[in-house]
């Protein structure tokens, strides 16, 4: 069917992806909204969207509104995006957590992914920390990967991607932490389960409360607050700033920027901060 959105449907949606996800849908999106309801209501009951509005405001279980956010997310991502947090990883992240190890047995870097899409973003993390630590059974990192797209984080979990999107990835690396396909997967690598072993997927949307068991030594929320308004991103930075350990950074997208927003985080260089000790 051609899917009718009048404007007064668009403003009600739009009004809806803000209040669960802070998502801000300007005018300029109503086409893509258009197009990408038209796709998912195609496999439903719904026969307007009248009636799959009424059923987003009585939706108690998430049964609509979780597949319908999911449609309205971007989702664009690589491995090794904005290589310099990795290089602010290995450069000082990691030798002042190995200091501190020496004096803690116990000690485990942890790391938040917040929106880490199909999974490229905390596969990149797992693999500059094993690089960069040495460790005997298990390592002592976690990184917590979270999305509010379930259809991003089954892909993410999978961990198969075609070879086109490791370019960024040397070959020593690619052979120690990838499998490459065969037969019907020729021209894809799966990660092993060494990285996989590190990373836990779960969906989470940051407009919801951070559980109080939340302690992070860095957080990774990068080209995900550029959908938000200002409003909605220092209610989320605030939050960061409450589950990252005294000493830890938050990281942003290097077009994205903190500027115009109420925070205590202390700037070290672009699109980098740190709770100040
Ligand atoms: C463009 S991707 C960024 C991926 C990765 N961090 C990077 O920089 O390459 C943005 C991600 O944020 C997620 N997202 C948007 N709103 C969210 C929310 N309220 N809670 C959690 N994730 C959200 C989207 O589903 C999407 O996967």
């Amino acid at each position: 069917m051609e899917l009718q959105l009048t404007d007064q449907d668009f403003q009600k949606l739009s009004d809806f992806v803000y209040q669960k996800a802070g998502i801000n849908l300007h005018d300029g999106k109503k086409d893509l909204l258009r197009a990408r309801l038209a796709k998912y209501l195609r496999n439903t009951d719904f026969t307007s969207i009248k009636e799959f509005y009424q059923a987003l405001l009585n939706d108690r279980t998430g049964e609509y509104t979780v597949p319908f956010l999911d449609c309205i997310s971007t989702n664009l991502t690589y491995f090794f995006r904005e290589p310099q947090h990795f290089d602010f990883l290995r450069e000082t992240v990691i030798p002042t957590f190995l200091e501190k190890a020496s004096t803690n047995n116990g000690a485990r870097l942890e790391i938040w992914s917040a929106g880490c899409s199909s999974g490229e973003e905390p596969y990149s993390i797992a693999i500059t920390l094993l690089q960069g630590i040495s460790y005997h059974g298990r390592p002592p990192v976690h990184i917590l990967a979270t999305d509010i797209s379930t259809r991003m984080l089954s892909h993410a979990a999978r961990g198969i991607y075609p070879a086109e999107k490791l370019g960024a990835i040397p070959s020593d690396l690619k052979r120690r932490y990838f499998k490459r396909g065969k037969n019907k997967w020729e021209g894809f690598f799966k990660v092993k389960p060494v990285l996989q072993e590190v990373v836990t997927f779960k969906r989470f949307n940051l407009m919801e409360p951070f559980p109080s068991s939340f302690s992070f030594d860095v957080i990774f929320c990068r080209n995900v607050m550029i959908y938000f308004d200002k409003q909605v991103q220092e209610k989320i930075v605030n939050k960061f700033w409450r589950v990252i350990k005294s000493g830890g950074y938050l990281f942003i997208g290097h077009s994205e920027s903190l500027t115009g927003i109420d925070h205590p985080f202390k700037y070290v260089k672009p699109s980098t901060y740190q709770k100040s000790t």
